[in-house]
């Protein structure tokens, strides 16, 4: 049997449009029927499977998936076997503290002795840790931003993209502690078979991303 290589995608979210745009880029065609978790590729030797975004490290770690797409903000927060092998420089966020809008923001110091919740407990300690804060870090995996308005925490950090989500939940920004686009990332253990196919596909990203500049 002919080898192929696994590609994880985010199923949806802030990655996924552009992810399979990119991927339409490269030429390559693939049935994307609604609600479809796999799909086959019937002009190049790949296999498309639609995960939840912070899935994708641990599945590609595991070898159930080849590659994937994912933020750089997973592929650094991750603790997998896992390595980046080339920015997309597409879905471009920030990872940021924010507070609630009432407060009045006076500086860094202001986290010392708080607690302040978020899904990317690794990048947060190691900034802080930087900046010489001591903060409680609240890891909780998703809707963060609620975790002030419910007393769970004093202050948030997560993605930003737009804003919009900070800005219905009452909170505002107020630093930025990490900048963020989509990579493509790889497991550490790919077949010389695999490997190929994934030259292959980088070769045809980067000439996508030169027509473009
Ligand atoms: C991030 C973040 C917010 C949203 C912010 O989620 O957790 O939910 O994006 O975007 P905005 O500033 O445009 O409102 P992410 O895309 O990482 O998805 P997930 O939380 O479902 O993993
Ligand atoms: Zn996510
Ligand atoms: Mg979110």
């Amino acid at each position: 049997m002919e080898e192929k290589i696994r590609i994880a995608i985010q199923k949806s979210g802030r990655l996924s449009e552009d992810s399979l745009k990119l991927i339409k880029e490269c030429g390559i065609q693939f049935n994307n029927g609604t609600g479809k978790l796999k799909s086959d590729s019937d002009n190049f030797p790949a296999e498309f499977l639609f995960l939840r975004d912070d899935d994708i490290p641990g599945y590609v770690a595991d070898g159930v998936a080849d590659i994937g797409i994912v933020g750089e903000n997973v592929s650094v927060e991750t603790n997998k076997p896992v390595h980046t092998v080339h920015k997309l420089g597409f879905s471009k966020c920030r990872l940021s503290l924010a507070v609630p809008r009432t407060v009045e923001y006076t500086g860094l110091q202001m986290f010392h002795n708080k607690n302040i919740a978020t899904s990317y407990p690794r990048i947060l300690s190691t900034y802080l840790q930087q900046e010489g804060i001591e903060a409680a870090i609240h890891e909780i995996s998703g809707s963060v931003e609620i975790a002030p308005s419910i007393g769970l925490a004093d202050a948030i950090c997560d993605i930003v993209s737009s804003g919009s989500t900070l800005m219905s939940n009452g909170l505002k920004e107020v630093e930025v502690i990490f900048r963020s686009e989509a990579v493509l990332i790889s497991s550490n253990t790919l077949s010389a078979a695999k490997q190929k196919i994934l030259d292959q596909l980088l070769f045809r990203i980067k000439a996508v991303q030169a027509a473009k500049n």
